[in-house]
């Protein structure tokens, strides 16, 4: 069945590793192949950087995506996936614990092909994480996204079996063939101090996550727009034309539209062609808003007007 998107634009949701998203994730091949790199390299791996800035979306579609698709190859190719990556963020559950093993037996499950059984219930996280690595006969990834909400929802807690007793334990343990990215918020990154005495390298790889630059940005809005023409091919091809494109990237830059927040600027649509108009004459508004969300906004306003509308608004912006 051809899966047919409703826009090219993904709007306030982080990107996942689903046939829905990737098509149309953009901007971040450096920062993946970056992150890969150090996630493969080295047993934990810190990624921050601010709110809204892309770390779900490029740890999803990006690293998780690509390294799944490697995994599958090997699988169909020799018989075994030599790797698994599990990116883990259900912090609100009552025991992480718990929710992380669970993570990695359905994650090992599937790179296998679907059929396992694990020998014997597993006490530990470590005792799991071992099991299911031996299981799997290949390196095991864990990424722990949204780490600052693991604080905000079991901060205070340790002792026997809690996440903050066991994840240590792990990333000390080296027979245990598995790696660590841990990402968190940059404006939590202090309270990783936390781990700080029981591991003691806890900063000794960390890698901040930046805004898409220019270049990043134009391919992230222009992009979406010809896989999206690919995809629908009954009806008006859509375009958004460059020269507009480069001026919303501009007015962003210098704070001078913000679409999203304030309804400055507006947009257009004629014959199946989108047109961004920016109106700097009511001058600079001194917020810097997303090219993401201006190019969302538009075919929210020109094209999709069936989308659901979303009420707040801040997503990934440029440089
Ligand atoms: N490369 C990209 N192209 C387009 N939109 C993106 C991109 N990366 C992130 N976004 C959008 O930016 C917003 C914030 O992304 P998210 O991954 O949740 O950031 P973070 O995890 O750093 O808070 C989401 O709406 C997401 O869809
Ligand atoms: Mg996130």
């Amino acid at each position: 069945m051809t899966f047919r998107p409703f826009s090219p634009y993904k709007g306030l949701t982080p990107f996942q590793d689903s046939d829905g998203d990737v098509p149309f994730f953009f901007g971040r091949e450096r920062e993946r192949e970056l992150v890969e790199a150090n996630l493969m390299a080295s047993r934990l791996t810190v990624l921050y950087g601010e709110t809204g800035v892309g770390k779900s979306s490029l740890l999803h579609a990006g690293v998780a995506h690509h390294l799944r698709t490697l995994a599958r190859g090997n699988l169909e190719a020799r018989g075994e996936p030599g790797l698994a990556v599990v990116v883990f963020d259900a912090w609100r559950d009552d025991d992480p614990v718990h929710g992380l093993s669970t993570a990695v037996a359905d994650e090992v499950t599937v790179a296998l092909g679907g059929s396992v059984t694990p020998k014997d219930e597993a006490r530990s996280l470590g005792d799991a994480l071992g099991m299911w690595q031996e299981l799997l006969g290949g390196d095991l990834y864990v990424i722990l996204d949204q780490a600052e909400e693991y604080f905000l929802y079991h901060g205070g807690r340790n002792g026997r079996g809690s996440f903050d007793a066991e994840f240590p334990d792990v990333v000390n343990d080296s027979d245990l063939r598995v790696n660590f990215l841990l990402a968190v918020r940059d404006d939590s990154l202090a309270k990783l101090d936390a781990f700080r005495k029981r591991i003691p390298n806890v900063f000794g790889n960390y890698l901040r996550l930046e805004h898409l630059d220019r270049e990043a940005a134009r391919s992230a809005i222009v992009e979406p727009v010809v896989e999206y023409n690919r995809l629908v091919d009954e009806g008006e091809p859509v375009s958004i034309e460059p020269a507009l494109v480069d001026a919303v990237l501009e007015q962003i830059v210098t704070g001078k539209v913000d679409v999203g927040q304030t309804g400055r600027g507006s947009v257009e649509s004629a014959n199946g062609e989108v047109r961004i108009i920016c109106n700097s004459s009511s001058g600079a508004c001194g917020t810097r808003s997303s090219a993401l969300e201006v190019a969302s906004s538009v075919w929210r306003r020109c094209v999709g007007s069936a989308e659901p509308s979303r009420s707040s608004a801040t997503t990934s912006s440029v440089r």
